[in-house]
């Protein structure tokens, strides 16, 4: 059967209908509370400010590195604020104001990492128990999920059990198509991994200097984890790092 052929004036419609369809979705995008590339997904309007991070410390860099270790046992004291604005700062947060660039490297700057926070019970002083995410522009946590969802993230991480222990667990996800835009299955495969361990690596530094303690959580379920953060399907846990005051050390 012979398709009819649009008449010009419909064709001319349906382009301009087109270009306005995509228009609208940049701005959106740009402005909106829902972004299409897998970022946020929770209205912007439930936010959390953290205290302002601090550049400055007694704790060397070489210090840092040298006693850094793996600590899988947390003090019952809740986190504060700024110490979990710290480690989150360290992690992602952003260094130079100028052009947005953050504390870990990125691969075309193009930022693929998402970090979660999972707040337990008692976790984080003035913070409800829930799944927050870090919102490294403004330095800030929007809120997600609520209630004590630690003994989940615990079943998905294979039953680690410091994982419920600690006051707090922050996941780090990859948004691979930020990456792979640019640099193709290059960045699914190496870049945007790769930076999650930049991340982590700074993280553990971080809470060393701090006297926190933390580790490194690569074995769990992935939709699992995904589903307790309540994240799309766009993003890829791939480090969970229960945090908590180390047991024995007073702050410094
Ligand atoms: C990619 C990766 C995944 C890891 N996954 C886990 C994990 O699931 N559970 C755990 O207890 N430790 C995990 N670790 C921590 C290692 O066990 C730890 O780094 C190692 O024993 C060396 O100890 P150190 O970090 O104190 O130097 C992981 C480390 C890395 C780098």
């Amino acid at each position: 059967m012979a398709l009819e052929r649009p008449s010009r004036r419909t064709t001319l419609a349906l382009l301009v209908a087109g270009g306005l369809s995509l228009l609208v979705g940049r701005v959106v995008d740009a402005f909106g509370p829902f972004r299409s590339d897998g970022g946020e997904r929770w209205p912007a309007d439930d936010t959390v400010s953290l205290p302002a991070p601090r550049d400055q410390s007694n704790v060397s860099v070489e210090d840092a590195i040298d006693s850094r270790r793996s600590r899988r046992t947390y003090s019952d004291r809740p986190l504060d604020r700024s110490e979990l604005g710290q480690v989150l700062w360290a992690a992602q947060g952003v260094t130079d104001q100028v052009d947005d660039h953050r504390a870990a490297p990125s691969a075309g700057a193009l930022y693929p990492l998402e970090l979660y926070v999972v707040i337990g019970s008692p976790g984080v002083e003035g913070l409800d128990p829930g799944v927050y995410r870090y919102r490294p522009e403004g330095h800030e946590l929007g809120q997600g999920r609520t209630g004590d969802l630690q003994a989940e993230l615990r079943a998905a991480t294979l039953d680690q059990e410091f994982v419920d222990d600690a006051p707090a667990d922050i996941v780090i996800c990859g948004v691979d198509e930020r990456t792979t835009g640019k640099y193709g299955d290059r960045g699914r495969q190496r870049f945007v991994p790769m930076e999650a361990g930049h991340a982590g690596e700074n993280l553990y530094l971080q809470a060393e200097a701090l006297g926190l303690a933390t580790v490194s959580v690569g074995a769990f379920d992935d939709d699992r984890v995904r589903e307790v953060l309540e994240a799309p399907s766009t993003q890829r846990p791939l480090y969970v790092f229960p945090v908590g005051e180390r047991v024995g050390v007073t702050d410094e």
